[in-house]
């Protein structure tokens, strides 16, 4: 792994923990983003309040080489966030908090932490994404707030890739479908799932951080899945 200096925004999910963790274990300074905030390089920032990304940002300082934005939101019952099944069900609170946490809060991370790239050498910008979010894969349809603000996120990922090379020819900002994997998240929705095809966060942060290291400026802008696969939008 050539990432040297890295932060993780979502830390504490069951990923973003593994994503950090496979990090440190690789000797990389790790930076730590959670709602809760703490322990060594921890910061606290929430995606719905810029000014926390801003600050958490202006922490951290100094060049990343990789970024790891490894939040998102499938349900969330304080809130009546959960996947619809009929269009029946569309509510648009809970619609406005998926894209509020699953698009709108990773582009605004990108709008502070990008400006940290490297800018003669090669740096990093993944965001976690879903296969689903994918509106050229989408045969079964449902999830209507999940699968929509998924894909919103891909197509901000597909502009900040665009506009990230005029500054950086050499960075790579990218979308990543991590499989499914064994996290609270997942958890309702794992019956079903051949065991094989469910990953632990360790194994899945393994292939996610092996696909990176082999991602180049040429595959800027597209969304990967964890086996190295590029997805279609
Ligand atoms: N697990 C899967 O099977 C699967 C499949 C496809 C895609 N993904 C994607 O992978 C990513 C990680 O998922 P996961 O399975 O690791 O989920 P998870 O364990 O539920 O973790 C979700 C993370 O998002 C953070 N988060 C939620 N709302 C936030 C907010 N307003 N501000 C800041 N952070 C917030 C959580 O922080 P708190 O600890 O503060 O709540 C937590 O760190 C997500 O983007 C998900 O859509 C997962």
């Amino acid at each position: 792994m050539d990432q040297r200096r890295a932060a993780v925004f979502g830390a504490s999910g069951g990923i973003g923990a593994a994503l950090a963790d496979a990090l440190e274990a690789d000797g990389c300074e790790v930076w730590r983003g959670s709602r809760g905030g703490g322990g060594l390089r921890g910061f606290a920032f929430d995606l719905t309040d810029e000014d926390s990304i801003a600050a958490a940002v202006a922490r951290i300082g100094g060049e990343l080489d990789l970024v790891l934005v490894a939040s998102g939101v499938l349900h969330d019952a304080a809130r009546g966030v959960a996947p619809e099944k009929s269009w029946r069900q569309i509510d648009p609170a809970a619609m406005a908090r998926a894209f509020a946490v699953n698009a709108i809060g990773p582009a605004l991370v990108a709008k502070h932490v990008l400006p940290l790239l490297p800018k003669g050498r090669r740096g990093v910008f993944a965001a976690l994404s879903a296969r689903v979010g994918s509106i050229g894969d989408n045969r079964l349809g449902g999830w209507h707030s999940y699968r929509a603000s998924k894909a919103a996120l891909n197509m901000l990922v597909r502009n900040l890739a665009i506009e990230c090379a005029r500054s950086r020819p050499q960075a790579v900002v990218v979308a990543l479908h991590p499989g499914t994997v064994a996290t609270g998240l997942s958890a309702p929705f794992q019956r079903g799932v051949p065991a094989e095809r469910l990953f632990t966060p360790a194994v899945a942060a393994g292939a996610l951080l092996g696909v990176v290291a082999r991602l180049t400026p040429a595959d800027s802008g597209g969304l990967f899945a964890w086996d190295g696969q590029a997805i279609p939008w």
